[in-house]
């Protein structure tokens, strides 16, 4: 039995498997904002106001504040251990394989989820653009929600994974000017938009009231409500800072950079977002824009700025990118560092004369294109919450074993009042994970029951990883 809690231990990778070491802390600044910064501020704000009415700043203050106990949970596990992989990689050297496992199985799903997410979020604002230009409307929705396939979602997964295949650094410095634009729209709102501030608006302020509950909206459609409810899905905004570590064996000095990175980018998230929720609901009655697949174009059309709002639209479809850029890297980085360890097909680990992995690329976008095409937004942005929810709370869980385990580690970055954060992280993570629509709780722990199965019967076997 023991050795379903097998430690991993860091070797060093022989050098035709090592991926090229380019990147630095700005590239990993911009590469943490561009992940974090997208679906969540841009569409899922419309789901987070339908779920809590204005008290969504509440939202946003709660999964901000867990999100950032984890980041610095990361911080301090990634300097630590600056290998690819992430959650994956930590949970395997501190807390053991099948462990390790678990998280990687439920990492899967989030990297997984969060690009097909961000991929319909950006048909949402880029379809009715195209239909403009008379595009079928059949084509730019899945069956959810009437049409036959989200082409376009399908499209930006494609071109995409083609920039990643080029390799790291290209892509990362396109990443950095998409950033720029990025910013300087949801900027834009806030300059116009904030003026229409009425405090009017904000009543009645919590209409669900706090903890989860099934309660019936104005448009009479029953879903689990409430503050803690709005955040469990409003947590979708906030991550993307993780995927900055798996970014580890392509850094030039991990122990300073990945640090700067992380803990900068959701510093910076956390006070953006505060400033663009009171800005929504104070401009506008929560009620008019709950739903909406282009809720901040909505709230500057309502009030009276139809120019601007095109801006915002045509800047999200240009620099929501961005986000599948992290996340997409991130998950082939998860993948290949699986398959390293003989978790998956060792045949995907080649990596290309540019240093990329590109055939774990590939398949990852395959993969993550066909849920795109045709799944709806809400379900699955949800599902991957519940994946990054459990990656979390194992991050949290391996500072306090390490720092009970190896006090005198060499620590480059040490998470401040540990015993404090990382208790409220993993406390914070649970309270969030009951919070998810109960479905989605049970399509997760379907989810890795499976990966479980796999784990028996396939991986287990072949896991070269650990030291046995
Ligand atoms: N935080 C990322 C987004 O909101 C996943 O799109």
């Amino acid at each position: 039995m023991n050795s379903l809690f097998r430690r991993k231990i860091i070797t060093p990778v022989a050098p035709s498997d090592q991926l090229a070491r380019t990147l630095s802390w700005p590239h990993l600044l911009a590469l943490g904002v561009g992940a974090i910064v997208g679906t969540g501020i841009l569409t899922l704000i419309g789901v987070g106001a339908d779920r809590a009415g204005p008290a969504v700043i509440l939202s946003f203050v709660i999964a901000g504040a867990i999100c950032s106990c984890a980041a610095l949970c990361y911080a301090e596990m990634s300097t630590m251990i600056p290998a690819s992989g992430s959650a994956y990689t930590y949970s395997y050297v501190v807390l053991g394989e099948i462990i390790a496992w678990v998280i990687g199985w439920s990492l899967m799903l989030e990297y997984s989820l969060v690009v097909s997410t961000v991929a319909v979020g950006w048909s949402g604002y880029a379809a009715p653009l195209l239909e403009g230009l008379g595009f079928p409307h059949s084509l730019t929705q899945g069956p959810p929600l009437g049409g036959i396939i989200n082409a376009p979602a399908i499209f930006i997964i494609a071109v995409v994974a083609g920039l990643l295949s080029l390799g790291t650094k290209e892509s990362a410095t396109l990443n950095a000017v998409l950033v720029v634009i990025k910013m300087l729209a949801l900027a834009l709102f806030v300059v116009v938009a904030l003026p229409h501030f009425d405090a009017a608006n904000l009543h009645p302020f919590m209409p669900y009231g706090f903890a989860k509950s099934a309660e019936a909206g104005p448009d009479g459609v029953v879903a689990a409500r409430g503050v803690m409810a709005a955040a469990a899905i409003i947590f979708f905004a906030f991550y993307g800072f993780d995927a900055i570590s798996t970014a580890a064996e392509e850094t030039k000095n991990p122990g300073r950079d990945l640090a700067i990175g992380i803990v900068g980018s959701m510093i910076a998230c956390v006070i953006i977002y505060i400033l663009i929720g009171v800005t929504a609901v104070g401009a506008l009655h929560f009620t008019r824009f709950a739903n909406s697949p282009d809720p901040l174009a909505l709230i500057l059309r309502e009030v009276h700025q139809p120019v601007v709002a095109t801006i915002l639209a045509v800047s999200a479809v240009i620099a929501l990118p961005t986000v599948l850029l992290g996340f997409l890297f991130g998950q082939s980085r998860i993948f290949f560092t699986m398959a390293r360890d003989g978790l998956l097909p060792v045949g995907l680990t080649k990596v290309s004369k540019r240093g990329s992995p590109v055939r774990i690329t590939m398949l990852t976008a395959v993969l993550v294109a066909a849920i795109a095409g045709f799944a709806p937004i809400d379900a699955i942005a949800a599902l991957a919450n519940a994946g990054t929810l459990a990656a979390f709370t194992a991050v949290c869980v391996c500072v306090l074993v390490m720092r009970r385990r190896a006090p005198d580690h060499q620590r480059t970055f040490r998470t401040p009042f540990a015993s404090v954060i990382a208790p409220l992280g993993i406390a914070g993570c649970a309270y969030l994970f009951f919070s998810l629509p109960t479905r989605t709780e049970l399509y997760f722990l379907g989810w890795n029951a499976f990966g479980l199965l796999i784990y028996f019967f396939y991986a287990r076997p072949r896991m070269t990883g650990a030291d046995g």
